[in-house]
């Protein structure tokens, strides 16, 4: 492959954000070693620091600054000093909407051996595409009379045929590259208007694909599933609610949230796609370097993919299928393994160079 550079816009935010972004970089590194690509990077202080020193969330400079590059890798913001809302909206939100990171992509695997609450987890191994840019998150609301016995508040749902059929139709894509079944989860008894604009999306996109077979679930029955027969679901596609709430269960039932990944990603180029953790800046255990960095690791392997990396990406997720054997070896053997954040990075990335 001809040498060329991958310009990287860095974010590691706050609390554990800190300590995982380095181990995910490390991994990058070592999967690009020999590959003629490398990693050109520029880090932004966003977060709660930046904001306390001087009140800035995300500048419209530092937003032009983000643009000029390929990709983003985010680790996570919130801090207890800040305010609730003002770094995950001002600077998270912000970020995808201006950025227009249409499909929030949440891959759900569960790796044998890995501590599960279901007894009989079969096998999970799903990708949620949701919705990044419309539904209930994109501030379409407000309030009177706050405060008062007589306040109003509203939020409403935005849903565009433009917005439903971009992200159904990468919802296709994706099952089209893997096991053919894609499910739309909404809730078109109730929510009538968006559901079945929703609805008739999928049967319409749906027609080009005659080679995926389409299901639907409520979005209640769907939480059901997803804990009585997680292995029914290959692709599903949700507004960004439901999405939001579907993926944090996912979550649950694979094993845990130092394991899930996501992007938000614009596939049509225009924008810098953003890769990073689900999981938050964990205040309860910063500093203390026992974070999982696997999570941000995976989310590096979502990174390779969108960049044009795949094979790059794919020995990332080996490493990182390795590693989760090496640990549940431990747990069959005596106990489980005791590593920093670190030493998982390092363990990865050695695998990576071997
Ligand atoms: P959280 O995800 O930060 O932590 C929840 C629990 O999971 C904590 O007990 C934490 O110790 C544990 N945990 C999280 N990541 C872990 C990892 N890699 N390894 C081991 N354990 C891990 O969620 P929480 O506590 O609700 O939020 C903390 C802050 O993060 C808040 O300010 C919140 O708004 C923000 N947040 C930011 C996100 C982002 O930047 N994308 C996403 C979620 C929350
Ligand atoms: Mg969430």
């Amino acid at each position: 492959q001809a040498p060329h550079t991958i310009r990287l816009a860095v974010i590691p935010g706050d609390g554990i954000g800190k300590e995982v972004v380095p181990e995910g970089l490390k991994v990058l590194d070592a999967a690009l070693a020999g590959t003629g690509a490398s990693i050109e990077r520029t880090d932004f202080d966003l977060g709660a620091e930046r904001w306390h020193a001087t009140g800035d969330t995300l500048t419209d400079e530092d937003l032009a600054a983000i643009k000029e590059h390929d990709a983003i890798l985010l680790g996570a913001v919130g801090d207890p000093s800040v305010p609730s809302g003002v770094l995950e909206r001002g600077l998270l939100l912000r970020l995808r909407f201006e950025l227009d990171h249409y499909v929030n992509l949440r891959p759900a695997k569960h790796y044998p051996g890995v501590p599960t609450p279901l007894t009989e987890p079969g096998d999970i191994d799903f990708v949620v595409v949701r919705e990044g840019t419309e539904g209930l998150y994109c501030g379409n609301g407000g309030a009177v009379r706050v405060g008062t016995p007589h306040e109003i508040a509203t939020e409403v749902s935005v849903n565009t045929a433009y917005g439903v059929e971009r992200v159904v139709r990468y919802a296709f894509e994706q099952a089209n590259a893997r096991r053919q079944r894609l499910t739309l989860v909404h809730k078109h008894n109730v929510l009538v208007h968006a559901g079945h604009l929703w609805r008739r999306t999928v049967e319409a996109v749906g027609a080009e694909y005659p080679g995926v077979s389409v299901d639907y679930c409520h979005v209640d029955a769907a939480t059901i599933y997803m804990v009585t027969d997680p292995a029914r679901f290959d692709v599903i596609v949700t507004d960004n609610l439901f999405g939001d709430i579907l993926t944090d269960e996912a979550g649950a039932i694979t094993g845990g949230i130092g394991l899930a990944a996501s992007g938000n990603i614009n596939p049509d180029r225009a924008f810098p796609s953003m890769f990073e953790p689900v999981h938050g800046s964990a205040p309860d255990i910063a500093g203390q370097g026992i974070a999982d960095p696997t999570a941000t690791i995976l989310a590096v392997a979502l990174l390779l993919e969108h960049i044009g990396e795949p094979d790059a990406a794919a020995r990332v997720s080996a490493a990182v299928d390795a590693d989760m054997a090496t640990r549940a070896r431990a747990n069959q053997e005596g106990g489980p393994l005791t590593r920093s954040t670190s030493e998982i990075g390092d363990a990865i990335a050695q695998a990576l160079r071997a």
